[in-house]
């Protein structure tokens, strides 16, 4: 099926809400949904708050419309997995004009954020060869529905670069429904990542105000336990191995090094903040 075919169906099924429901309800909620479903697989500390938000959100629907948002998610899904290189989500929202809601919140076009990540890789290619000693984290902290980190994976794997296993995304962002997005489409692609909600100026990173996703392949993958290889196993020579690239500015706060154990680094964060 081709692009624009997945965009109908999913704007076919969305339209069902539209007898009660307004259109920026059933996007927020559709995310949060689809979000705490793959986010709840995994016993985090997170788990029993979401598992409340989810059932609270749920209840509101007739049952029918209940499916619908499962059959919204499996489009999402199968859109992607048919052409990974796009940003899905961020088109329907603007497709749906869902950016007036908030305030003119306009999404990167996708062939552009492609450009900026090919720059950036032959970019670093050229400089040296040191992404083959260890793996690579990229990050947006400001990253709306993702279309930036979703360039990049694409680039990386054009690079022959894995990026399910080779590469560690970080994103955040201040509004919880762009967050989700990003979250939503990193986890479908298969991408281990983390995508924080909060200030990136006033709050970067790990701060305990802010709520943090890791996608279901950051779990399977056990990035806080992963060492590059020939580091002693400490932090500092691990942060050896890693390096760090980033397409837009990233904050200190949000610095790869966090990434080698997520606990360690959340308590650090507690601690300075
Ligand atoms: C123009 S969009 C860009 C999104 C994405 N990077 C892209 O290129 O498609 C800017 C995003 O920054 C977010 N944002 C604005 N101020 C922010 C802040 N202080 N901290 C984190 N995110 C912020 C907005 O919610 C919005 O999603």
């Amino acid at each position: 099926m081709k692009d624009s075919d997945y965009k109908k169906e999913f704007l076919n099924v969305f339209a069902r809400f539209e007898y009660k429901y307004s259109k920026w309800e059933v996007w927020q909620d559709f995310l949060y949904l689809a979000a705490a479903s793959m986010a709840n697989v995994f016993p985090t500390k997170e788990r029993a708050e979401r598992e409340k938000t989810y059932l609270s959100i749920i209840k509101k629907y007739p049952k029918e419309l209940q499916d619908s948002f499962t059959e919204l998610l499996a489009i999402v899904a199968l859109a992607l997995d048919e052409n990974p290189e796009q940003d899905f989500l961020g088109e329907l929202y603007h497709r749906l004009n869902l950016q007036q809601h908030q305030k003119g919140q306009f999404f990167t076009p996708y062939h552009i954020c492609e450009f900026m990540s090919e720059i950036q890789m032959v970019e670093q290619e050229a400089e040296d060869n040191s992404w083959e000693k260890g793996y690579i984290t990229v990050g947006d902290c400001a990253c709306g529905a993702g279309a930036m980190l979703i360039a990049f994976a694409n680039v990386a794997r054009k690079h022959k670069i894995n990026f399910q296993t080779e590469v560690l995304f970080f994103a955040q962002d201040i509004d919880l429904t762009a967050a989700l997005m990003c979250y939503v489409q990193l986890s479908l692609l298969g991408c281990s990542a983390f995508v924080i909600v909060g200030d990136s100026l006033a709050k970067p990173g790990f701060h305990p105000d802010n709520q943090i996703w890791c996608t279901p392949m950051y779990y399977v993958n056990w990035w806080r336990f992963r060492k590059p290889s020939g580091s002693g196993g400490n932090e500092e020579t691990a942060a050896e191995g890693v390096h760090e690239v980033s397409i837009l500015p990233v904050t200190e706060g949000a610095s790869g090094q966090l990434a080698f154990d997520f606990d360690a680094g959340l308590e650090k964060m507690k601690k300075v903040s």
